[in-house]
């Protein structure tokens, strides 16, 4: 008969109370933007699938830095494109290439920015796998491991502040790590791909990079959707190989893995929210399907709720301007 004393409702009859009772809130600090570096000169790209997203040649990226520090976002991840690509991915080692030439001119121009870089070599592979091949075209786990050691040293000596190794072979946190120290670089950090899956929602970054593979897919490394207790040994494994901060990728499909490596490890997390999120958000906005500011916002809090303190996303200089506005 009588009416339930617990009555949670009332904690939202006003705007004070409720911003009293959130736990969660998001900074522009938090978000990293992810930028792609072209080769050659004078080049701002469009890229049909991501509208909104451009590839950069080096003399161009000022003004999109610019405009990311103006909201308050300082943190970048760098992807190349290189001129040419092989079986050796021998561009991923150039010294002069577009990634290493982009982090001097970061470093040089915005000092206070803090540079992340993707390492993996399916930018560069004229075949767009993230391993060399074997005779048989299987993708070789410890050959690779060295070619991605000798880029994040590539990228370190640059002044990458953070190498992301993105491409799941195994062990290679412990090549980095070791390789990174030997030569002195104790402490730049390593913010593994710890658990990614084989997804669908790559498919724009793809088209963006020129890097989707040639033959076959990526289920022989990346992880199957259909599971989760991997996801656990994957970040385990890492920890255990000195990473410093752990990645979830993609995001909003797989915000019970965050929160499972979450509560599982004692390490700061990320998620990407990846092209494929970008672009399927963008696009319903486009048609009036969905009000993109309001999806940008509450995605990007689900994924900081559901664990993740730092948000690789693409609307980063978007969701930042809303941050500050108080939206
Ligand atoms: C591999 C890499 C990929 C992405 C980030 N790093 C592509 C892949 O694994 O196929 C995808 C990012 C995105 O979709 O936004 N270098």
């Amino acid at each position: 008969m009588g009416f339930p004393i617990d009555r949670p409702r009332r904690l939202r009859n006003s705007e004070n109370i409720r911003n009293l009772v959130k736990e969660y809130r998001l900074h522009p600090s938090q978000l990293i933007l992810p930028l792609f570096i072209t080769f050659g000169q004078n080049k701002k790209e469009a890229i049909s699938s991501m509208p909104g997203v451009f590839r950069y040649s080096v003399d161009r990226l000022s003004p999109v830095i610019e405009e990311a520090r103006k909201v308050g976002v300082s943190s970048f991840l760098l992807f190349g494109i290189p001129e040419t690509k092989d079986l050796e991915a021998t561009q991923a080692l150039n010294p002069e290439g577009p990634v290493p030439s982009a982090i001097r001119f970061m470093k040089k121009h915005f000092p206070e920015t803090t540079i992340m870089t993707d390492v993996c070599i399916d930018e560069y592979t004229s075949h767009g796998h993230c391993g060399f091949l074997s005779p048989d075209n299987r993708i070789e786990n410890d050959s690779t491991l060295t070619c991605l050691a000798r880029m994040a040293l590539i990228h370190a000596r640059a002044g990458a502040d953070v190498v992301a190794p993105s491409d799941m072979m195994d062990g290679r946190v412990s090549a980095l790590r070791t390789a990174l120290d030997k030569e002195g670089f104790t402490d730049t950090l390593i913010m593994s791909y710890a658990v990614k899956y084989a997804s669908s929602f790559y498919g724009p970054f793809r088209d963006a990079m020129m890097s989707g593979p040639q033959f076959g897919d990526r289920s022989s490394y990346q992880m199957d959707p259909a599971s989760r207790t991997e996801a656990l040994r994957e970040a385990r494994l890492d920890v255990e190989e000195g990473a410093d901060i752990l990645m979830v990728k993609p995001a909003l499909p797989y915000l019970d893995i965050l929160r499972d490596v979450k509560n599982a490890v004692d390490l700061p997390m990320c998620a990407y929210q990846v092209s494929g999120e970008y672009s399927t958000l963008v696009a319903a906005g486009q048609n009036g399907w969905i009000n993109l500011d309001k999806a940008i916002m509450e995605s990007l809090l689900c994924i900081h709720r559901a664990g993740a303190s730092a948000i690789i996303t693409y609307f980063a200089i978007r969701a930042a301007e809303l941050l500050l506005k108080g939206d």
